[in-house]
């Protein structure tokens, strides 16, 4: 609560303070989304940390300038007046040929970069010949088997030229062996058409293992192992490929999952510290890796709670990779993000209405200073988009972008005494998660306490109790519920793509070398028996070899066993 008014003469604060408390408040609860309450007015009184040096017209350090440390106000010196966000819309359905489709649909309406979604069984380590992928094949990503299917996927796409993201955790190793060896295949991949050299290659791979056990639950492995390929990918990948983000630290799932948005702030974040001390314990100097570390964010649906979550974001990262780390490289400190407008936002019922929900989500992320985004479809509580609400999500963006104005300064909502309270407050409560999971041994023996995975549930129940009580309001769901606005035209996956697909693989299992297969997986697995080696190398040997994803993985399983999951209640 704001400090009592004072005993000497009224000041212009208090006299409103008294004003105030004649007039009876709303019957609501006045918090965000993630329950901090929100005081009715803030002034200069609410900012503890805003200190003299802020006054009289110098730059408050806490808060900074843009492109320069804390980064609170963004990453870039100029941000959207320089570039605006990347636009990149998350695809992926039926074999690599409908979605290498749906990708030239978006990049011919104006998206900037791709984002690759897998289907269920690439994203679990299963080939899609296997019992487990059947009637899943295509269902909710592109089927992604072999290095032949990734070519296919990027076919009449200038690799070198387009910054791709493939969101893949467990079997990330594999795709990102695929991508590079069918990267090297474009245009023929021989003497004359060399392809698309490693270094050439500009994208971001997502591989944030510790969120999957925490939140996705996507998995092949035990946690040790898993971390240990992790460490692999960002080792090769920043030798090999100077332009690839190595991994896109996500807080997304962990939102998506029910948790706060402090929570997801804090939690994403100490995985991200947690990689960078598993590269330094390999060896890597900090300011050869942390430049190409990424993040990803949810962009929920309470405003001011969203934007004030980025700021604070980069500020912790710059203060923690600057001050615990000791990076030097100004490059090290920056915390550049992807942002997803919330799924979990959007509503079955009167689904017109997740447009504007969806904008609503947008200009959050925008307005927190993000480097990419991607809007939900209005009908993504059905089905995979369509082709119409793919594009009117991505015309959101271009609205934003071009015709409301908020580019045109740069964090223009800096300053506000709200949004830099809430700021501080989110970094205090971040702060608060890092010491109780420091307590515990660090993020990797957190996870293995289901510690986070029990934050979360707890929130997620939490919500969906204010939801059912309407102490939250759903506009459609549960109020405001008359007029459901009819049919829409949902994209149906097409079954005989998962025919189709098996007869692709097969037919690759049948024109491929057999003793090349058995000798790369054979080398692979000698190399995975050998915790200091690095297993990039043989899985590049083995996607050469047209070994499939699924052969791959149950190799490696031989070796790292799998991972059941101990639930908590
Ligand atoms: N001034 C000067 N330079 C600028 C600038 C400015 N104002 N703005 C940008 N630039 C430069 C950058 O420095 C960069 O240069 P570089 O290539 O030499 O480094 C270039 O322009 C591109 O800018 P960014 O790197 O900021 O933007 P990108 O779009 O290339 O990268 C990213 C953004 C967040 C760093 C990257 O990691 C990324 O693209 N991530 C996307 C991840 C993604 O798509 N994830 C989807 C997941 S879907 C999911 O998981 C949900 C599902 O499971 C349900």
């Amino acid at each position: 609560m704001p400090p009592e008014p004072t005993t000497t003469a009224p000041s212009s604060y208090d006299q409103w303070r008294a004003a105030y408390g004649l007039n009876a408040e709303r019957d609501v609860e006045f918090t965000t989304l993630g329950g901090i309450p929100i005081e009715p007015l803030y002034t200069e009184k609410d900012r503890p940390t805003g200190t003299a040096e802020g006054a009289g017209g110098e730059i408050d350090p806490s808060i900074g300038v843009p492109g320069q440390y804390p980064f609170t106000r963004g990453v870039y010196p100029s941000m959207y007046r320089g570039r605006l966000w990347t636009m990149r819309q998350f695809a992926g359905f039926g074999t690599a040929e409908e979605t290498n489709e749906r990708f030239r649909y978006l990049l011919d309406h104006g998206q900037t970069g791709l984002s690759t979604a897998f289907d269920m069984p690439s994203l679990m380590g299963h080939d899609s010949d296997s019992a487990l992928s059947l009637g899943e094949v295509g269902r909710e990503g592109v089927a992604i088997d072999t290095v032949d299917d990734m070519q296919t996927l990027f076919q009449g796409i200038d690799l070198g030229k387009v910054s791709v993201s493939m969101t893949i955790n467990a079997p990330a190793a594999v795709m990102l062996a695929f991508f590079a060896v069918a990267a090297e295949r474009q245009g023929g991949g021989d003497q004359d058409n060399p392809g698309v050299p490693l270094d050439r290659l500009n994208g971001t791979i997502q591989a944030d293992i510790l969120k999957e056990y925490i939140a996705q639950k996507e998995w092949c492995f035990p946690v040790d192992p898993a971390m240990r390929v992790l460490g692999d990918m960002i080792e090769w990948s920043t030798r090999n490929m100077p332009r690839w983000n190595s991994v896109s630290i996500s807080g997304y799932h962990i939102r998506e999952a029910g948790a706060t948005a402090v929570q997801e702030l804090a939690f994403t974040l100490k995985d991200g510290l947690t990689y960078v001390e598993q590269a330094i314990e390999r060896g890597l100097d900090v300011d050869d890796f942390a430049p190409r570390l990424s993040f990803f964010f949810n962009s929920q649906i309470d405003f001011f709670e969203e934007i004030a979550k980025y700021r604070a974001a980069r500020r912790i990262w710059a203060r923690e990779l600057k001050e615990t780390f000791g990076a030097k490289n100004p490059k090290s400190w920056l915390m550049r993000t992807h942002t997803q407008t919330a799924g979990v936002s959007l509503t079955a019922q009167q689904p017109l209405n997740n447009v504007a929900r969806t904008a609503i989500e947008a200009l959050a992320g925008v307005l927190g200073g993000t480097q990419s985004l991607h809007t939900n479809s209005y009908d993504e509580a059905l089905a995979l988009p369509s082709e119409e609400a793919v594009r009117i999500a991505l015309r959101t963006q271009q609205i934003i972008a071009h015709e409301t104005g908020v580019t045109n300064t740069i964090d223009p909502l800096g300053g506000s005494w709200f949004v830099e309270a809430l700021t501080d407050e989110m970094e205090r409560q971040a702060y608060e998660y890092f010491r109780k999971i420091d307590e515990l041994g660090g993020m990797v023996e957190a996870v293995k306490l289901s510690y986070p995975q029990r934050e979360i549930a707890e929130a997620a129940f939490e919500l969906q109790t204010a939801i059912e009580d309407e102490r939250r309001i759903v506009v459609g769901v549960n109020r405001y519920t008359e007029g459901d606005d009819g049919e829409h035209p949902l994209l149906k996956v097409d079954p005989a793509l998962e025919r189709k697909q098996v007869d692709r693989l097969q037919g690759v299992r049948a024109a491929r070398d057999g003793a090349a297969v058995e000798a790369t997986l054979v080398a692979l697995k000698e190399q995975a028996e050998k915790p200091d080696a690095n297993l990039m190398d043989p899985l590049m040997d083995c996607a050469r070899a047209h070994v499939t994803e699924g052969e791959i993985i149950h190799a490696l399983q031989d070796v790292f066993g799998s991972y059941t999951e101990t639930p908590v209640f």
